[in-house]
C-alpha cells in the first residue's frame, strides 16, 4: 500500500490546527521527506525542516529537540521536540511542537500517539474495504463462472433435446402416420391418428424447450435475429402484441457471447414476467448501438407495480428475476433501471459498454 506512506495533507492541517490551539503553541507535521505539511504558522508549509530531514535520510526515526543554536543556523526549523510517527514500521514522518524542549515534549509525544491512533484507524478502513472489494470481486468471479455453467448445460441439453429426442418423436410421429394409413379398422386409425397428435404436441413443446433453453439462432445469427425470433413466437403463443425495433445494428452484427446470451436472457424475463404479473396488451422492444453502448428498452402497458416495496417482495419470495437481470448486466459492466408505477406499466433500460472490437460481422465469437 504504497499511497498509505504519505500523509493525507488536509488530515495533518487537521490536526495541527487543533492540538496547537490545544497547546497554546505552535505544531507542525514533516512527511517522510522532512517537507513541512502542516503548520500552525502557514507561512512554515512547504519549508524543508532540515534537521527532520537529515534525520530521515540517516533513517533515525528518533525523537529529536532542536535547539536554538539550530533554530538559528536553518530555516525550516524551530527549537522544540519532534517525535517520529511510525507505524507499521514506516515512518510517516515527524511532528513538532515548538517551545522549550522539556515542556513541549510530552505534548510532542501525546501528539505523534494521535496521529499513530488515527493512522491505525485508516489503515485498518482501508484494509477493511480492500477485504470488501475482495469479497466483492470473488462474487463476481463465481456468479460469472455459475453463469456460464449454467449456459453451457442449457446449450449441451438443448442441442441434446433437438438431435436426439425431437429427431426420435419426429421417426415416432412418421411411423404413426405410416400405421395409420395403412389400417382398415376405423376405430383403430383413430386410435394411431389420436396418438399421432399426442406426439406431434409432445414434439412441439420439446422443440419450445428446447428453443428456451439455448436459442440456436442467437449461436448463429446473433442477438437481433434471435430476440427477433423469440418475439414472434411469443406473440402467437401469449397473444399478445409485441414491436421489436433495432436501430444501427446491422443483420448477422455479433457482439460478445456473454453480451449477447445476457441481453437475450434479459428479454426472456423480462418478457415472461410481463406475462405472468402485467396484464399488458402492447409491448415495446427496442435495442439501439449507439457510442459503444449496447441499449435495451422493455416497455409494458401494464397493470405495473410499486418499486418501493420491490426488494422486500424478492427477500421474502426469495425471487431472482430481476435481481438476476441487474446482476448479470452488472457483471458485464452496465446498468440497469427498471421503472413502474401502479396502472402506468413497466419500463425497464438496460445499458451495456460495447467496445468497438466485440462489435464485428459475422460469426466472431467462440465461448
Ligand atoms: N412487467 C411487470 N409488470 C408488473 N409487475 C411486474 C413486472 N415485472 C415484475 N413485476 C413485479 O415484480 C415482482 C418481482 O419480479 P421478479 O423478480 O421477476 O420475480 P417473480 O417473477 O419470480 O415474481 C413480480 O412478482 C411482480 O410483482
Ligand atoms: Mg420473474
Amino acid at each position: 500500500m504504497e499511497h498509505t506512506q504519505y500523509f493525507d495533507v488536509e488530515l495533518a492541517q487537521n490536526l495541527v490546527d487543533h492540538i496547537a490551539v490545544e497547546l497554546g503553541q505552535n505544531v507542525n507535521i514533516t512527511n517522510h521527506k522532512g517537507l513541512i505539511i502542516a503548520s500552525f504558522n502557514k507561512n512554515r508549509i512547504g519549508m524543508i525542516h532540515e534537521v527532520a530531514e537529515q534525520k530521515l535520510k540517516a533513517g533515525e526515526y528518533r525523537e529529536f529537540a532542536v535547539t536554538e543554536e539550530e533554530a538559528r543556523q536553518y530555516r525550516g526549523v524551530r527549537s522544540g521536540v519532534n517525535v517520529p510517527v511510525l507505524y507499521d514500521d514506516i515512518c510517516y514522518g515527524f511532528i513538532g511542537v515548538t517551545g522549550d524542549p522539556v515542556i513541549a515534549a510530552p505534548y510532542a509525544r501525546l501528539a505523534a500517539k494521535l496521529v499513530k491512533a488515527i493512522l491505525c484507524s485508516i489503515a485498518h478502513k482501508e484494509r477493511l474495504s480492500e477485504a470488501m472489494r475482495d469479497n466483492q470481486r470473488m462474487r463476481a468471479l463465481l456468479l460469472n463462472q455459475m453463469i456460464r455453467i449454467q449456459e453451457e448445460e442449457r446449450k449441451r441439453i438443448s442441442r441434446e433435446l433437438h438431435d436426439e429426442t425431437s429427431q426420435s418423436l419426429t421417426a415416432v410421429l412418421l411411423g404413426l402416420r405410416a400405421l395409420a394409413t395403412s389400417l382398415g379398422d376405423e376405430t383403430q386409425k383413430k386410435r394411431v391418428l389420436e396418438m399421432r397428435d399426442i406426439v406431434s404436441e409432445a414434439l412441439s413443446s420439446v422443440h419450445y424447450m428446447a428453443v428456451r433453453l439455448r436459442p440456436i439462432l442467437l449461436d448463429e445469427l446473433g442477438i437481433r435475429a434471435a430476440i427477433a425470433k423469440y418475439i414472434e413466437t411469443y406473440q402467437k403463443r401469449y397473444n399478445i402484441k409485441v414491436s421489436f425495433i433495432s436501430k444501427n445494428i446491422q443483420e448477422g452484427e455479433r457482439f460478445f457471447p456473454e453480451i449477447e446470451i445476457s441481453v437475450y436472457r434479459i428479454v426472456q424475463e423480462a418478457l415472461s414476467n410481463i406475462v405472468k404479473h402485467a396484464e399488458a396488451k402492447e409491448i415495446h422492444v427496442e435495442l439501439t448501438c449507439e457510442s459503444e453502448l449496447l441499449q435495451l428498452v422493455i416497455q409494458d402497458d401494464g397493470k405495473g407495480f410499486d418499486p418501493d416495496i420491490l426488494e422486500e417482495y424478492q427477500v421474502a419470495n426469495n425471487s431472482l428475476g430481476i435481481a438476476g437481470m441487474q446482476e448479470r448486466t452488472e457483471l458485464l459492466g452496465g446498468t440497469f433501471e427498471i421503472t413502474s408505477a401502479w396502472k402506468e406499466g413497466t419500463r425497464i433500460v438496460v445499458e451495456i459498454p460495447v467496445k468497438t472490437n466485440s462489435r464485428k460481422e459475422g460469426n466472431i465469437c467462440g465461448t
